[in-house]
C-alpha cells in the first residue's frame, strides 16, 4: 500500500522523513523498557545523493539515541581511488560522525562477505530510499530483475550523467557499483520514498501509478504493503 504525502518544499519533506526515523528509533528503547527481556535493535536501509541531505542534517540537530541503531546502505562505488566521492564518506561527513552510533553497526554491501549465508539488510524496520531519474533505486537499473540480490552492476549512462555533478569531469564517473538488490529491498517492514524537484515528477508519477514493470524499477514498491512517499516540486 502506498501512502502518498506532497510536501510544501524541501524542509517539509526532510522534517516529515526525520519524525519517521525518530519514531522508530524510539519505538525500540520504549519496547526495551517496557520489555525487560530482551531488546532488538533499530534496523534502516539508508540512501545517498542530494534527496536525503536535509533529512540528515535535520537527524543530527534532533541529537538522536543512535546507540541502538543497525545501518545498511544501498549502495557503494567499485572504485577506491574516489575516497571524497565514496558513499562512505559521504554517510560519514553527513550523518554518521555527527551521531553515537557504534561503527561496528554500520554496513555497506561489500560486507556481503560477513553473512554468507544470509540476504544483506534483510527484514529491516525501515528502508529510507531516494529515486533516480531513469526510476531506479538503489543502483537497480531499468531491467534489473525483481528478484535480484545484493551484486556488483554496470552504471547505465544516464546515471553516470547525473552523479558526474559530484566529481571533476565525467570520465571520473565510477562505472561499476555494489548494490542491495531489489529483494531484500522489498523485504523491509516499511519503506519510504523520497523525491525532490520537477525534473523527478514524470518519472516519480511512472514508477507510483504506472505499469509494474522491471524497466521502471521503483514501480515494484506498488506490491509493498508498507509504503510512504514524501515528494517536493
Ligand atoms: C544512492 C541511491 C540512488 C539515489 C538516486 C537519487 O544511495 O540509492 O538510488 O537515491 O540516484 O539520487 P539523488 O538523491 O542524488 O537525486
Amino acid at each position: 500500500m502506498l501512502e502518498i504525502n506532497k510536501c510544501k518544499d524541501y524542509q517539509e519533506m526532510s522534517d516529515a522523513v526525520a519524525d519517521k526515523v525518530e519514531k522508530q528509533l524510539l519505538k525500540k528503547s520504549e519496547y526495551c523498557l517496557s520489555d525487560n527481556t530482551w531488546c532488538d535493535d533499530s534496523r534502516f536501509i539508508l540512501p545517498t545523493g542530494s534527496t536525503p541531505i536535509g533529512l540528515y542534517k535535520e537527524l543530527v540537530n534532533r541529537d538522536l539515541d543512535w546507540s541502538d541503531a543497525i545501518t545498511y546502505n544501498l549502495d557503494e562505488y567499485l572504485d577506491n581511488t574516489i575516497h571524497e566521492q565514496s558513499y562512505f564518506h559521504f554517510m560519514n561527513e553527513n550523518l554518521f560522525k555527527h551521531i553515537n552510533i557504534d561503527e561496528d553497526n554500520i554496513w555497506f554491501p561489500y560486507d556481503i562477505a560477513v553473512w554468507p549465508d544470509k540476504e544483506y539488510g534483510e527484514n529491516v524496520d525501515l528502508c529510507l530510499l531516494g529515486i533516480g531519474s531513469n526510476g531506479h533505486i538503489a543502483f537497480n537499473e531499468p531491467g534489473s530483475s525483481f528478484e535480484s540480490k545484493t551484486r556488483v552492476v554496470d552504471l547505465t549512462e544516464q546515471t553516470i550523467q547525473d552523479n558526474s555533478r559530484f566529481f571533476p569531469s565525467i570520465d571520473d564517473v565510477p562505472t561499476k557499483a555494489i548494490t542491495m538488490g531489489l529483494k531484500p529491498i522489498m523485504s523491509s517492514k516499511k519503506i519510504i520514498l523520497m523525491a525532490n524537484g520537477k525534473h523527478k515528477k514524470d518519472i516519480l508519477h511512472k514508477a507510483l501509478y504506472g505499469e509494474i514493470t522491471e524497466d521502471v524499477p521503483a514501480s515494484i514498491l506498488q506490491t509493498h504493503t508498507n509504503v510512504g512517499v514524501f515528494y517536493c516540486d
